[in-house]
C-alpha cells in the first residue's frame, strides 16, 4: 500500500473527527452539575439545554425552532425510550435528512420495525459474532496495535480507537481484505455521521456537509454492492459474515434479497457501530488511565473488564442525548409538552440519577442495580450492544497485552472527556514500555 496515500485519509478522518468534535463539544465541558441541579427541581426542563450549550439540536429541528423539553430523571428517559409510539424515533429521519437512505431501523415503527429487529438479531447472533472473533476480530486488532506498539508512545484516538469498529464492522460485513480501503470506509463513515449534524446557525456549512455526507454514502453504498454482486456470482454463501447471511436469507414467502435490499440493509450499522464504538471505548481508556490503582487491578485480573465496561457505559456512556418527538400530549411533573414538540432524552442526566444508583457521581465497581441508558431502552435499544461489548473487551486486552505499563504521557496535558451529544476525549495520549529488543 502506498504510504503517502494511507497518511492523507487518516487525516481525512482525524480531520473528520475533529470536525465533529468540535461541533458536538459545546460551550461546557461538565454537565453533570447542572443536571444534577435541575433534576433536583423538576424531572423535565422546559427547554433546549443542548442548543443552550451551543450545540446543533436534532430536537429542534432543521430550522432550530421546534419547542424542545428535555428529561433529566431515569424514570421520565427510561419511560419516554419503553414508548415509541408517543415519544417516536421518526426525528431521526428528519436529521439524517435521506443520508442512511431507506429503510433504517431506528426509523421504523411498529410491526415493520419488529420484522427487520428479528432479523437483525438473527444476524448479528451470539453464535456469528463468536465465529468471528478468532478468526477476524483478534488478529484486525493485534495487527492494528503491532503497527505503532514500538513506538513507546502514540496518541491512542488516531492510532487506533476511532479505526478499529470500523475495521471491525467491515470485517463483520465480509468485505474484501485491504488496509487502504478500511481506512478509506473509516473516514467516510465519520462524514456520513457528519452529515446529520444540525446547525441553523451556520446553513452554508449544513449543506456543504449533507453534501458530503450523501457522496460518502454512495461511495460505500458502491463499494457493498460490488461486494454482494461478486459473492453472489461465486454461489458460495458460507460463513457468519453479514454478506454470506443475508445472501441465504429466505423470507416467509421463500423470496430471498436482492443486492439493493442487502446493501441497503446493511449500509445504516455502519454509522450506528463506529464512533459510537470509538467514544465508548476511549471513555473506558482514559477513565481507566485516570485511575492508575484500578487499572493496575484490571491488568492483573481481566474478569473485571466486563464491569468496567457496564461502569463506563453508565457513567459516561458515549452516547448522551436521544432526540424524539412527541405523538401526543403528554405531562410529567407539572410540565405540560404538547404533540410535535421535540424532547432530549438527556440518557447522560438519567445515569446519574440518585433515584436509581447509590452514589451515581462516583465511577465504580459495584453492581448497579438499574440498567444505564446509554445504549437507548426499550424496543430500540441498541441492537449492536452484545457486539460492542465483545470488541470493547478485545481491545482493551490487546492495548493492556501489547502496551506494557500503559499510562498517561506526562508531557502532553489530557483535556478530558467533554461533549454534550456524544461525549469522549478528543486525544488521548500515552506512553508504554517498549522491551529494549524492540526499542
Ligand atoms: C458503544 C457502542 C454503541 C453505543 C453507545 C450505541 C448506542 C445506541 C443507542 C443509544 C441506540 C438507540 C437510539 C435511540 O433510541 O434513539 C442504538 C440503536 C442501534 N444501534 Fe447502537 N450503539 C453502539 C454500538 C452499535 C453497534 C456496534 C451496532 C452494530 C450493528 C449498533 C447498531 C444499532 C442499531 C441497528 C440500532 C437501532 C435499533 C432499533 O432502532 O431497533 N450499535 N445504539
Amino acid at each position: 500500500m502506498n504510504a503517502v496515500s494511507q497518511a492523507a485519509t487518516k487525516e481525512k478522518m482525524n480531520a473528520a473527527f475533529v470536525s465533529l468534535s468540535k461541533a458536538y463539544a459545546g460551550n461546557l465541558d461538565d454537565p453533570y452539575p447542572l443536571y444534577r441541579q435541575l433534576r433536583e427541581k423538576c424531572a423535565v426542563y422546559d427547554g433546549d439545554l443542548v442548543a443552550d450549550f451551543g450545540v446543533p439540536s436534532l430536537a429542534a429541528g432543521r430550522d432550530g425552532k421546534r419547542k424542545v423539553f428535555c428529561l433529566l430523571s431515569y424514570e421520565a428517559a427510561s419511560k419516554a425510550l419503553l414508548d415509541p409510539e408517543t415519544w417516536s424515533t421518526e426525528i431521526w429521519r428528519e436529521a439524517f435528512d435521506g443520508v442512511l437512505g431507506d429503510p433504517v431501523l431506528l426509523y421504523l415503527s411498529g410491526d415493520t420495525h419488529r420484522y427487520h429487529r428479528n432479523m437483525l438479531a438473527g444476524i448479528l447472533s451470539p453464535v456469528a459474532i463468536r465465529d468471528m472473533v478468532d478468526k477476524h476480530f483478534v488478529p484486525t486488532l493485534e495487527g492494528m496495535v503491532k503497527g505503532f506498539a514500538d513506538r513507546g508512545k502514540g496518541e491512542l484516538m488516531a492510532d487506533f480507537i476511532l479505526d478499529f469498529p470500523i475495521r471491525i464492522i467491515y470485517k463483520l460485513f465480509g468485505l474484501a481484505d485491504d488496509e487502504q480501503k478500511m481506512d478509506m470506509f473509516a473516514a467516510r463513515a465519520l462524514v456520513m455521521v457528519l452529515g446529520a449534524l444540525i446547525d441553523p446557525r451556520n446553513p452554508e456549512e449544513m449543506k456543504e456537509r449533507i453534501t458530503n455526507a450523501f457522496i460518502a454514502n454512495r461511495e460505500i453504498h458502491d463499494e457493498i454492492l460490488d461486494t454482494v454482486k461478486k459473492r453472489r456470482a461465486t454461489g458460495n454463501f458460507d460463513g457468519n459474515d453479514m454478506i454470506a447471511q443475508l445472501l441465504r436469507y429466505s423470507r416467509e414467502d421463500g423470496t430471498k434479497m436482492d443486492n439493493e435490499e442487502i446493501t441497503q440493509f446493511l449500509l445504516p450499522n455502519l454509522s450506528a457501530a463506529g464512533e459510537t464504538t470509538s467514544r465508548g471505548f476511549a471513555n473506558m481508556v482514559a477513565l481507566l488511565l485516570e485511575r492508575p490503582e484500578l487499572l493496575e487491578q484490571v491488568r492483573n485480573d481481566r474478569s473485571l473488564i466486563r464491569q468496567v465496561i457496564a461502569e463506563t457505559m453508565r457513567y459516561e456512556g458515549s452516547v448522551s442525548v436521544l432526540p424524539r418527538i412527541l405523538t401526543r400530549d403528554v405531562e410529567i411533573d407539572g410540565v405540560k409538552m404538547p404533540a410535535g414538540s421535540g424532547v432530549n432524552v438527556l440518557v447522560g442526566a438519567a445515569n446519574r440519577d440518585p433515584a436509581a444508583h447509590d452514589n451515581p457521581e462516583e465511577f465504580s465497581l459495584q453492581k448497579r442495580s438499574k440498567q444505564a441508558l446509554s445504549f437507548g431502552f426499550g424496543p430500540h435499544m441498541c441492537m449492536g450492544m452484545p457486539l460492542a461489548k465483545v470488541e470493547m473487551e478485545l481491545a482493551l486486552n490487546t492495548l493492556l497485552d501489547m502496551l506494557p505499563n500503559l499510562r498517561f504521557d506526562p508531557e502532553v496535558p489530557y483535556e478530558g472527556i467533554k461533549g454534550i451529544q456524544f461525549r469522549s476525549p478528543s486525544a488521548i495520549n500515552v506512553v508504554w514500555d517498549v522491551p529494549s529488543t524492540q526499542a
